[in-house]
Parts: structure tokens; C-alpha cells; sequence
């Protein structure tokens, strides 16, 4: 097995771990090959090309089987600014609010791309929370930090205007607000709770109680053990494609050292109120070494960290309820809320 792996060197035929599903290798297959094909070598994105190969679902103001409704609220329509939220039909009790990012290299998918509509749903239904899925702006067309901007905005929204009643029937309760969110998302989420920190608004109904970073991206200039070591053998993640999404969405003339992306540079700011954070690592994903670090810089600092580590999962498992980690996740989300 060594062996081979040694002489295969060539970039182009990442083997995927053996243990996957062939339905979930094939929906690998399609996730990787039009990311693939609309990155383009220059930096910029074919989105007419990736508008067609990525399935949407629509928002669904009629409840389904489980309760769980949803529908698209605009924040700031001059900029294109929407959440997609979530909420069940009925609730007994004020529901805490999940602030949700989704993933995509800071360049591709949206709340609207219909594994991560599955997912939200199952995320309120699971969780008993509000899901706002923000659908913030994409790189390169939008850098750094217009994603930060478009998350803090979506927090001062709620902040200010709350959610209306024909889109959330339950009840609220602001003081359990948690931000969470997969890859791209789990770095956005870390830098809006950062954010939200340093400049706490007066009268503010908000408050953060825990962040929650599903296999979050975060880089540097370096080249990790992790990152030599499971390129090309893991899907979806790679150096080549990893260094494509820095240059798209850093600024321009900066470095993978830009404190977006090294974060676990011990001068990185980060308030007092930093909130409780549960980071959530697989054991096949390229990025784990600065995940790991990450959650290192936060104990160090004194802050409440709970790692969650499958030691089995590739980068993306969660997109694919039939892999038993995926349930797993949201049982640990599930827990990591309840405390906080
Ligand atoms: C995007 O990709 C499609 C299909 O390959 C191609 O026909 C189209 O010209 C591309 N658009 C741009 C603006 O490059």
C-alpha cells in the first residue's frame, strides 16, 4: 500500500480513503470535478458554468414532514445581502438561534445549494434552533473581509430588526446565539465572533454563547505533516486547490500569513469575551494541523474549548448523512449547545 502510494506521486489521481460508500464517492467525484473545472488558473471563477452544476433548493414556507419551515430574508438587498432561515413550526419553549456559514473555499456555493439546505434543515429539526444561513459574498469577486462585514451585518439585523413573525412563529432567545460553520464558513465564524467581540453594540439582545468550527479553514506560508502528507490521497482538499482559494480571497499583495488565514499566530487578536468554541476535526482532511493549533491558541489563552475529533473523516463527511460520523456531529452540537 505504501509502495504504491509512493510511486503514484502524480497530482492528479487522488485516491479516496477506502472506506467510503460508492454513492458518497460519486457525489465527491461531481463536488470535486465542477469546483475543478470552474476555478480557473488565473483566480477567478466561471459562474455562469458553476451556477448550472450546482443544485438549489428552494426556500419551503410550508412546514415539512418534521415541522421545520423556511424562508429567505433579505439583509441588505443594495449588496445582495439574504439569510436563509429555519425554524419548526411550533416550539414550547424560546429557541436558541444557530447563525450558520456555509463552506465552498470562500469562492462557491451558497445557502441556497441544496446539500447545505438539507443540512439546516436537519440542523433545526435536530437541534431545536432557528438556523440563519447567511449567504454572504464570495471571493474573488468580494475579498476579505466582505464575508466578515456581511456576517457582523447579519448579527446587527437580528440585533436590531429580530426575525419577523411570518417567517419565525417561536419565540427567541437572543442570550443563546450561536455562530457555527463548515470550512470557509468555520473561519468566517471565528473572525465574526472576533469581530462581534471587540465591539460589543450597547442595548444589544445578542449575546454569543459558543462558536462551532466544523473542520475550519485556516492556513499559513508553512506546509503542515498533514497537509504533505494527505495530499492528493484525501478528496477535496489540496495544496494546489487550498492555495487557490487563499490568493482569491486574501487581499491583494498579501500571504497565506495574512491574520484571515493564521489565525494561530499568538498575536492574532482575540477579545476577553471570546465565546466557548467546539472545533471539529477529521482525521482525513488536510487541514487538521492548523485546526489542532487553533484550538491550542484558544486554551492557551484561557478559553473553553471542547475538540471533537472522528478520526476516520475526510474533509465535507457531514454533507453525507449516510456516514455515521455525520449523525455524530450533530449529537456533539446538540451537547456542546445544551451546555452553553
Ligand atoms: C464558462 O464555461 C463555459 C463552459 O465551459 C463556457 O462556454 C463559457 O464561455 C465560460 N464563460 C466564461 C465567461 O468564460
Amino acid at each position: 500500500m505504501e509502495a504504491a502510494a509512493e510511486t503514484s506521486a502524480g497530482q492528479d489521481a487522488p485516491a479516496p480513503p477506502p472506506r467510503l460508500p460508492w454513492t458518497v464517492r460519486l457525489q465527491l467525484f461531481g463536488l470535486v470535478a465542477a469546483a475543478g473545472v470552474t476555478m480557473r488558473r488565473d483566480g477567478t471563477v466561471n459562474r455562469s458554468l458553476f451556477n448550472l452544476l450546482d443544485r438549489r433548493a428552494r426556500a419551503s414556507p410550508r412546514p415539512d414532514k418534521s415541522g421545520v419551515r423556511s424562508t429567505d430574508v433579505d439583509v441588505d438587498a443594495s449588496r445582495g445581502l439574504w439569510a436563509r432561515v429555519f425554524s419548526p413550526s411550533t416550539a414550547e419553549a424560546p429557541l436558541p438561534v444557530l447563525v450558520y456559514f456555509h463552506g465552498g473555499a470562500f469562492a462557491l456555493l451558497s445557502a441556497a445549494s441544496s446539500a447545505y439546505d438539507a443540512m439546516c434543515r436537519r440542523f433545526c429539526r435536530d437541534l431545536r434552533a432557528v438556523v440563519v444561513s447567511v449567504n454572504y459574498r464570495l471571493a474573488p469577486e468580494h475579498r476579505c473581509p466582505a464575508a466578515y462585514d456581511d456576517g457582523v451585518d447579519v448579527l446587527r439585523h437580528l440585533a436590531s430588526a429580530g426575525l419577523p413573525g411570518d417567517v419565525v412563529s417561536a419565540p427567541l432567545d437572543f442570550s443563546r446565539c450561536f455562530l457555527a460553520g463548515d470550512s470557509a464558513g468555520g473561519n468566517i465564524a471565528h473572525h465574526v465572533a472576533r469581530r462581534w467581540k471587540a465591539s460589543p453594540a450597547d442595548s444589544n439582545p445578542i449575546r454569543l454563547a459558543g462558536v462551532i468550527l466544523v473542520q475550519p479553514y485556516f492556513g499559513g506560508e508553512e506546509r503542515t505533516e498533514a497537509e504533505v502528507k494527505l495530499d492528493g490521497k484525501a478528496p477535496v482538499v489540496t495544496i494546489r486547490g487550498s492555495d487557490w482559494a487563499w490568493r482569491a480571497f486574501l487581499p491583494e499583495g498579501t500571504d497565506r500569513d495574512h491574520p484571515a488565514a493564521h489565525v494561530t499566530d499568538e498575536n492574532a487578536g482575540l477579545a476577553d469575551g471570546f465565546p466557548p468554541a467546539m472545533v471539529v476535526i477529521g482525521g482525513l482532511d488536510p487541514l487538521q494541523d492548523w485546526q489542532r493549533r487553533y484550538a491550542d491558541v484558544l486554551r492557551r489563552k484561557g478559553k473553553a474549548v471542547r475538540v471533537v475529533e472522528f478520526a476516520e473523516s475526510i474533509h465535507t463527511f457531514f454533507f453525507f448523512p449516510v456516514l455515521p460520523d455525520s449523525g455524530r456531529l450533530v449529537a456533539e452540537m446538540k451537547a456542546f449547545m445544551d451546555e452553553n
